[in-house]
C-alpha cells in the first residue's frame, strides 16, 4: 500500500468514526441539529478521500456533483416538514438507483470478475432495484400521486415469492457464466424492478413510513455491497450503519404499533384508515373551552398528549401558547410523545420543536405514565389510538398489547377532536365514554385558541 493508499484508508477510518458518533448524538434532540452537521463534515472527508483516489475521470464527478447538489440543496430549503417521510422515501430510490448503475458499470468493466465479486455485483443490483422501484412507489403513495390505497389481489404472495426465487435461481446461473449471461442479467435487473413494485402495493398508504425505513435499510444493504465490488471500505462502513439503523428504526416503528412486520408488509392495513366511525358506548360527555377553562385555571398539573390531529390542524404553536399561560398560572406543563403518535417517526417532536417547546417539558411515553396518577388535566390533542385503553384492556382489540399513554388514569381528561371519529386504526376508544373524560368537539387549532381567549378575557 503506497502513502496516498494509506491516507485515503486512514482518513475513511476518520469519516466511519464521525458517522459513528453522529449517529449516536442523532438519538437525542438537543444533539441531533449538531449530529447532522457533524456527520456531513464525515461525509465530505469520505468524498475528499476518495477523489484522491488514482484514475478517476474528474470532469464528470464535477458534473454529477454539481447537479446533485443543485437538487438536493433545492429540495432541502423548500420540503415542507410534512413532506419528509416522501422525500427521504425518494432520496433512498435513488440510492438504490445509483448501487444499481455501479453494479451494472463494474459488470460492463469486468466480466471475468472472482465469483464472490460477480455475487457481490448482482446482489447489488437485485436489493438496487427493488429499493429504487419499491421508494418510488412509496413516494407515490406518500405524496398521494397513487392511491394510498393497498392493492391487493389473489395468489399475490406466491407470485412475489415465484419472482424472488426466479431472479436467485438465474443469479446462480450468472455466477457460473458471466460472460455468456448478460441478457440474463438485464432481465434479473427488470424483474427486480418489478419485484419492488409488487413488494410495494399491498401495503397502505399509512403504513408507508415503516416501508421507508425498511426500503431505507436496504438502500444501505445495495451500498454496502457496492462498497465490496469498488472495495471501498467507508461505503462498506456507511452502508452497513444505513442498513442496520434503519432496521432497528423499522422494528421500533413495528414494536410501537403492535404489529410485525409481517403483518405491515401483508395486512394491507391502513385502507380504510380513519374511515370507520366507533360505535357509540354509554355517552360522551362533550363540554365548551368556557367549561374547561375553570378546570384548566384550577389546575397544579398539565399534561398534553398530541396525535396525528394535532398536525392536521397545525395547532403546535397555539398549544405551545396555551402551555405558557397554564405556567404563568402556577402549572406544571409536559408535553408527552407516543413514539407512534402521527404518521411518520418523530412527527410530534418535530412539530413540538418547531414551535420551540423545551426539551425538558417533553417527555417519553413511560416516564408520562409513571407520573399519569399526579396529572390534574391531560388535555389529548387529536390524539385517538395512542391513548386508546382498549390496548391495555381488550384482548380482542386489533391495537391489543400496543403500549399506550394511560391519559385516562389522569385526574381529568379533555379530547381535543372534531367528531367521534376513530383514528387510523379504525376502532373505537372506550376513553371517549370514561367518567373523567370530556370532549371539547371541533378542530384543534380552533378549539385551543379558543382556552388560550377564555384565559386571555377573564
Ligand atoms: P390517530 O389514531 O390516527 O387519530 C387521530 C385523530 O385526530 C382522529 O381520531 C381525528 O378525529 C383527529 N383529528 C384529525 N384532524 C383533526 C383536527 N383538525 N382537529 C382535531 N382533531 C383532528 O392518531 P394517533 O393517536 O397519533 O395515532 C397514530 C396512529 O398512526 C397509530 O395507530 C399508529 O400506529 C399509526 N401509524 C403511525 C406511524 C408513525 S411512524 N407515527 C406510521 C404509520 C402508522 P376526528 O376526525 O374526530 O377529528
Amino acid at each position: 500500500m503506497n502513502g496516498l493508499d494509506q491516507i485515503i484508508n486512514i482518513s475513511y477510518i476518520v469519516a466511519s468514526i464521525i458517522f459513528i458518533y453522529g449517529l449516536k448524538m442523532l438519538g437525542r434532540q438537543d444533539t441531533a441539529r449538531r449530529a447532522n452537521m457533524i456527520s456531513a463534515v464525515g461525509m465530505l472527508i469520505a468524498i475528499v478521500a476518495t477523489l484522491l483516489s488514482k484514475g478517476l475521470s474528474y470532469q464528470w464527478i464535477i458534473v454529477g456533483m454539481v447537479v446533485g447538489s443543485a437538487i438536493g440543496a433545492y429540495a432541502a430549503q423548500t420540503v415542507k416538514m410534512t413532506a419528509m417521510p416522501e422525500m427521504v422515501g425518494l432520496f433512498n430510490g435513488f440510492g438504490g438507483l445509483a448501487s444499481l448503475l455501479v453494479g451494472m458499470a463494474e459488470y460492463h468493466l469486468h466480466p471475468h470478475s472472482s465469483v464472490e465479486t460477480l455475487v457481490s455485483i448482482y446482489l447489488t443490483v437485485l436489493i438496487g432495484a427493488v429499493t429504487f422501484s419499491g421508494s418510488l412507489i412509496a413516494w407515490g403513495k406518500l405524496s398521494e400521486k397513487l392511491s394510498g390505497k393497498p392493492v391487493l389481489f389473489r395468489g399475490q404472495k406466491q407470485i412475489n415469492g415465484a419472482l424472488l426465487a426466479g431472479v436467485l435461481a438465474m443469479g446462480v446461473w450468472f455466477t457460473i457464466y458471466p460472460v455468456e449471461s448478460y441478457t440474463l442479467f438485464v432481465i434479473a435487473a427488470v424483474l427486480s424492478l418489478i419485484l419492488g413494485v409488487l413488494l410495494v402495493i399491498p401495503i397502505g398508504g399509512a403504513d408507508m413510513p415503516v416501508v421507508i425505513s425498511l426500503l431505507n435499510s436496504y438502500s444501505g444493504l445495495a451500498a454496502a455491497m457496492a462498497g465490496f465490488i469498488i472495495q471501498n471500505n467507508v461505503l462498506i462502513v456507511a452502508g452497513c450503519l444505513v442498513g442496520t439503523s434503519g432496521l432497528i428504526l423499522t422494528q421500533i416503528m413495528c414494536k410501537a404499533m403492535n404489529r410485525s412486520l409481517a403483518n405491515v408488509l401483508f395486512s394491507g392495513m391502513g385502507a380504510t384508515a380513519g374511515a370507520a366511525v366507533a360505535q357509540v358506548k354509554g355517552e360522551a360527555k362533550a363540554m365548551t373551552s368556557n367549561d374547561a377553562f375553570y378546570i384548566l385555571e384550577a389546575a397544579r398539573s398539565v399534561m398534553f398528549v398530541p396525535g396525528y390531529g394535532m398536525a392536521v390542524a397545525q395547532a403546535q404553536h397555539v398549544v405551545r401558547e396555551l402551555g405558557k399561560i397554564l405556567e404563568e398560572n402556577g402549572a406544571e406543563v409536559t408535553y408527552a410523545v407516543h413514539p407512534v403518535a402521527g404518521r411518520m417517526p418523530g412527527h410530534m417532536n418535530v412539530l413540538l420543536a418547531e414551535a420551540d417547546i423545551p426539551y425538558e417539558q417533553l417527555i417519553e411515553m413511560e416516564a408520562a405514565n409513571s407520573m399519569m396518577g399526579a396529572v390534574d388535566v391531560a388535555i389529548v390533542i387529536g390524539a385517538n389510538d395512542v391513548v386508546n385503553p382498549a390496548a391495555r384492556e381488550d384482548k380482542g382489540s386489533p391495537i391489543y398489547g400496543m403500549p399506550i399513554i394511560n391519559v385516562d388514569q389522569a385526574k381529568t381528561c379533555f379530547v381535543l377532536k372534531r367528531s367521534m371519529a376513530s383514528g387510523f386504526a379504525g376502532i373505537e376508544n372506550p376513553l371517549f365514554f370514561c367518567d373523567n373524560t370530556r370532549m371539547l368537539f371541533g378542530d384543534a387549532k380552533t378549539m385551543v385558541q379558543s382556552l388560550v381567549g377564555e384565559f386571555k378575557g377573564s
